[in-house]
């Protein structure tokens, strides 16, 4: 696998992600997505991370890069920017009018991306304290605030940090089904975001089949013929590489949502 490091990193980051040394499992070696793993050189020697343990690769500056966007290739975030920022001009409004709620937020590629597209604001939620340490290490300032916790089940303080912004678009980059979000907290995350505004989200085509059993299937599928949002663009595309080299299909969403996922959509979950 070629080394890809075009992106607008600070040398900071640049730099943690150069210096780093990590090996790959042999190709072939068979392992599902949620198994992938990788050796790497720290201060404390070599240590095997996998890569679903999203905290302890976040703690090492620079992994989650080097592995995912330049190792595996993911170019994700590109794609949604790509489609995202049309359809905004083509609605006529301006980047600089958004107010994005980040789910799945990590560290902060996707909004790096996005902001390189001239979106101003975000607010970023993951379950893992590490992402937003990870966040205000590598892209300080990038967040107005970042939420960490369950948005189904929120402290206190987090949802009083989160109910201080009005969202009219959701981003969720890689990081729906898989023992990752389930489709409560992505229905949480829709519903807070005004009525007319953006929703852009990816998800492995697996997800989106007739015999998905991961609720996202349906779910999608009823958000779009039940009027909860217009999906507008709707577009199959190459995710990243696997460990074994195989391409890993995602599909691309972006439309504008309409009305509230009410809680009986999700009762079959
Ligand atoms: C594959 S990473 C994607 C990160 C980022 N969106 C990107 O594309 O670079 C998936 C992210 O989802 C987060 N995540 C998993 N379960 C979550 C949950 N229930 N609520 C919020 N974030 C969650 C993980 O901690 C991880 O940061």
């Amino acid at each position: 696998m070629s080394q890809l490091t075009t992106e607008p990193y600070t040398s900071h980051l640049h730099e943690a992600i150069q210096s780093l040394e990590v090996a790959l499992p042999v190709l072939d070696s068979g392992m599902d997505q949620d198994e992938e793993w990788i050796v790497v050189n720290t201060e404390c020697g070599w240590q095997k991370i996998r890569l679903h343990d999203y905290g302890d690769v976040y703690v090492v500056p620079g992994l989650y890069e080097k592995w995912v966007y330049d190792l595996f290739q993911c170019r994700s975030p590109q794609k949604v920017a790509d489609l995202l920022l049309p359809a905004i001009q083509e609605a006529g409004q301006a980047p600089e009018d958004l107010t994005v709620l980040d789910l799945g937020a990590g560290n902060g590629y996707v909004a790096d991306v996005l902001r390189g597209r001239g979106i101003e604001r975000f607010v970023g939620i993951d379950i893992f304290e590490q992402a937003a340490a990870a966040a205000q290490r590598d892209r300080p300032g990038l967040y107005n605030d970042y939420v960490v916790g369950d948005l189904t089940d929120l402290p206190a303080d987090q949802e009083s940090l989160l109910a201080q912004h009005s969202f009219n678009c959701l981003t969720c980059v890689a990081a729906l089904g898989f023992g990752d979000i389930p489709p409560s907290v992505f229905a949480a995350a829709f519903n807070r975001i005004e009525n007319g505004g953006w929703a852009a989200f990816t998800i492995k085509s697996d997800f989106m089949s007739k015999d998905d059993r991961s609720g996202f299937s349906r779910l999608i599928r009823r958000m779009l013929s039940d009027g909860a949002m217009d999906g507008d663009v709707h577009e199959p595309f190459v995710h990243r590489v696997s460990t074994d080299g195989n391409e890993l299909v995602y599909e691309a969403l972006i439309g504008r949502k309409r009305r509230d996922i009410p809680g009986g959509w999700l009762a079959f979950n």
